[in-house]
């Protein structure tokens, strides 16, 4: 019996994509921006709610098994890589607003650059770049399960669905070999030095 992710797991995972794509559309380009207070007020309203979301979403989907959907055994060196690029995912997508929120707080103190702004505002910088390389990697993954016909992309994406194991020889090649490396770094890890 194969799981699906919950209702809400994917109107929350489909959901946040259009917030995600406004907070990144909207960015600003130089801080003096900041000048204009509407603007100013607007970008902490949204970045708090931003930040609340994704702390809500964590605390809802921790409870969810990675893989979910999953219809053969996962290597559990496989699944803990998952896990890294999802928690890393969640830390940029915090890093991100509080950097933001961080630097509303400095520039309302009258501190428009200096060493501390700089650092805040590459931080900001730097946690939105990584976010594209994090979502890039895990919709690359997620064409892959598919591609494997795992069960992963079913549980959670609407379209394409996957039907039946994978048939394809070289597929199922891939696969093979894809586990016997997984298994490798787990015996690697396990095995008293
Ligand atoms: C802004 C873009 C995206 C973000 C931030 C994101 C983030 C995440 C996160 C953190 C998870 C783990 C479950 C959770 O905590 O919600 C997840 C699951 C998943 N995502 Fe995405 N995602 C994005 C876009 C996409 C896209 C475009 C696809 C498909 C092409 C996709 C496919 C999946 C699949 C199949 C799962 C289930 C994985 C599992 O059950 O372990 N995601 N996503
Ligand atoms: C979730 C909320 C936010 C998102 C998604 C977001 C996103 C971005 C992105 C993608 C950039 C471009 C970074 C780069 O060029 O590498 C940017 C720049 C910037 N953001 Fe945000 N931001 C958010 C909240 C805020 C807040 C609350 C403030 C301050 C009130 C802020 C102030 C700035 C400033 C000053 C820059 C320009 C930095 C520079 O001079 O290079 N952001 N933001």
């Amino acid at each position: 019996m194969t799981s699906t992710h919950t209702f809400s797991a994917r109107i929350i995972h489909w959901g946040f994509i259009l917030l995600y794509a406004y907070g990144i559309f909207k960015q600003l380009d130089d801080i003096s921006e900041l000048e204009n207070s509407e603007l100013l007020i607007f970008e902490v309203i949204f970045a708090s709610i931003f930040l609340i979301i994704v702390i809500m979403r964590y605390s809802y989907m921790r409870r969810f098994e990675t893989f979910l959907g999953a219809r053969e055994s996962i290597p559990s060196a496989h699944k803990y890589l998952a896990k890294t690029i999802h928690i890393s995912m969640y830390l940029c997508l915090i890093i991100l607003p509080l950097s933001g929120l961080l630097i509303a707080a400095l520039f309302t103190q009258g501190i428009t650059d200096g060493a501390v702004q700089d650092l805040v505002i590459e931080i900001h910088g730097f946690s939105a770049d990584l976010s594209y390389v994090l979502i890039a990697i895990h919709i690359g993954a997620a064409l892959y399960s598919r591609i494997k016909s795992e069960g992963v992309w079913t549980s959670m994406v609407p379209i394409w669905k996957e039907n039946k194991s994978v048939t394809n020889k070289k597929i199922i090649k891939i696969k093979n070999l894809e586990n016997k490396f997984f298994e490798k770094v787990e015996d690697f890890f396990s095995t008293p030095k």
